[in-house]
């Protein structure tokens, strides 16, 4: 595999970071290109269980140089506590290069975003509140920007940071009348320390991926979030800030997307949501309890129950072709084993019509009634089954329903959160 790509097709945690990790071994590079510290994989091999946030996945095989690309937006002290945290695990990290085109998250991003947030009231967006959207808004809005090359010039960064947070104290204290005024000089110093730690690491990530494919090394782009989560094409405004489907790997890399020789859709053989926005197939019943309990869907970051429903092959065929994929890897299988029966989501009823066509506005997407396809379960524990033909018959007709809906073959199907427990096609 010279260049290939992992991408979620839902609304994140669709273990993008188990596939991450067990296509690393055929890769030289790994590639975050979007996102910050609101992503949340956890990879669990060898017995030991690994939380990622910021860092690529392939920071767990020493022979993997991981690149933080351009299209990322940094917070320097959660990238070194992640990185503390993966050495006291006993990680020797290969090599990291960290994009210095990469926008950097500062404390007044927080506290915007907790503003802004708390303003919306029952319409909040529910963020991770890691100051991601804020720090993306600023990245477009250009005159309160600072990015990781900036903070490696000292004069430069001191003098941009006194004038962003000056503007950042007015803005703050419209918000918020009894804001307590940031330190310029503070959060420098601060961030200094950060800097010299980082620096080392600090680069021009897209002449190095360039230089990189002349040489013909694999790589591979590893996505955060998901599909239906992407700025511009996901269920506005309950989205992230950043284009977290397949679309957005050329801005947030610097490599064209014709590279790629391989796009691989990751989606859960069920639906979650993290935060609001509409969930046509959710299941506010016990159905929904009882996979949310067998999945342990609890975010890896903020640690929210995750809403779950029924597989949407609406939602999900509609990530698929935004983003382009080519087969689909369909994850915990394992979690839908005790049911009796599984419904898939085929159509949408909008306003008494059958759609399969996904909604552009959210309006629509709220009053989609879900048009079911009912399938047998399995009720057999397939956590050990490792070859396609040994999956129960009923397994195997529910991933070629999702194939057939979704419209990519499956190629990979996972029973378990062990990279040992993935079924090849
Ligand atoms: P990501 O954000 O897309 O990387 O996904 P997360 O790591 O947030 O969520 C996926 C969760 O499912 C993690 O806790 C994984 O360890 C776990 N997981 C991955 N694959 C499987 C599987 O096939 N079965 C089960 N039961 N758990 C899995
Ligand atoms: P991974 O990479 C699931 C959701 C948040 C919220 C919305 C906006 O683990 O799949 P943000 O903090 O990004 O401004 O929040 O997006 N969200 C995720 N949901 N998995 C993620 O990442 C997510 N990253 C952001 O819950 O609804
Ligand atoms: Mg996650």
């Amino acid at each position: 595999m010279a260049v290939t790509a992992v991408v979620g097709l839902q609304w994140g945690d669709e273990a993008k970071g188990k596939i991450v990790d067990l296509l690393t071994d055929q890769h030289e590079i790994v590639v975050r290109y979007l996102g910050g510290n609101n992503a949340g994989h956890t990879v669990v091999c060898n017995g030991q269980t690994y939380k990622l946030s910021l860092l690529p996945s392939g920071i767990l095989r020493d022979s993997v140089v991981s690149v933080i690309a351009t299209g990322v937006v940094i917070n320097p002290k959660a990238l070194l506590e992640e990185l503390d945290s993966l050495s006291r695990q006993g990680v020797e990290p290969g090599r990291l290069l960290i994009s210095d085109r990469a926008h950097v998250i500062f404390p007044y991003h927080l506290a915007e975003e907790a503003a802004l947030e708390r303003r919306r009231g029952e319409k909040a967006i529910g963020t991770t509140m890691r100051g991601i959207g804020t720090c993306y808004r600023d990245k477009a809005g250009r005159t309160h920007a600072i990015r990781m090359g900036d903070m490696m010039r000292p004069e430069l960064f001191r003098e941009r940071l006194e004038d962003v947070v000056a503007q950042k104290n007015d803005i703050l204290r419209a918000l918020v009348p009894d804001h307590e005024p940031l330190q310029a000089a503070a959060i420098y110093d601060e961030y200094m320390q950060y800097a010299e730690r980082l620096r080392p690491m600090v680069t021009d990530t897209t002449a190095f991926l360039h230089h990189a494919l002349k040489q013909n090394s694999s790589m591979l782009f590893e996505a955060a979030q998901g599909s239906l989560l992407d700025i511009d094409h996901g269920t506005f405004p309950y989205v992230t800030s950043s284009n977290s489907s397949g679309c957005g790997i050329h801005p947030g890399s610097g490599v064209p997307e014709r590279v790629i020789e391989k796009m691989i859709g990751v989606v859960k053989a069920y639906t979650t949501r993290v935060g609001g926005g509409p969930c046509p197939t959710e299941l506010e019943d016990e159905t929904g309890q009882h996979i949310r309990d067998e999945g342990n869907e609890y975010g890896t970051v903020t640690g929210r129950p995750r809403r779950c429903g029924w597989f949407d092959a609406v939602a999900t065929g509609y990530g698929a072709r935004i983003s382009g994929v080519d087969c689909l890897a369909v994850m915990l299988l394992d979690v839908l084993s005790k049911l009796d029966e599984l419904k898939i989501c085929e159509a949408y009823e909008i306003d008494g019509e059958r759609t399969t066509d996904f909604p552009s506005h959210i309006d629509e997407l709220a009053r989609a009634k879900p048009v079911y396809r009912t399938l047998p379960g399995w009720k057999k524990d397939i956590t050990g089954v490792r070859k396609l033909s040994d999956l129960p018959s009923e397994a195997r007709a529910y991933i070629d329903c999702v194939g057939e809906l979704v419209g990519a073959p499956v190629e990979i199907v996972s029973v378990g959160p062990d990279r040992e427990q993935t079924v090849r096609g």
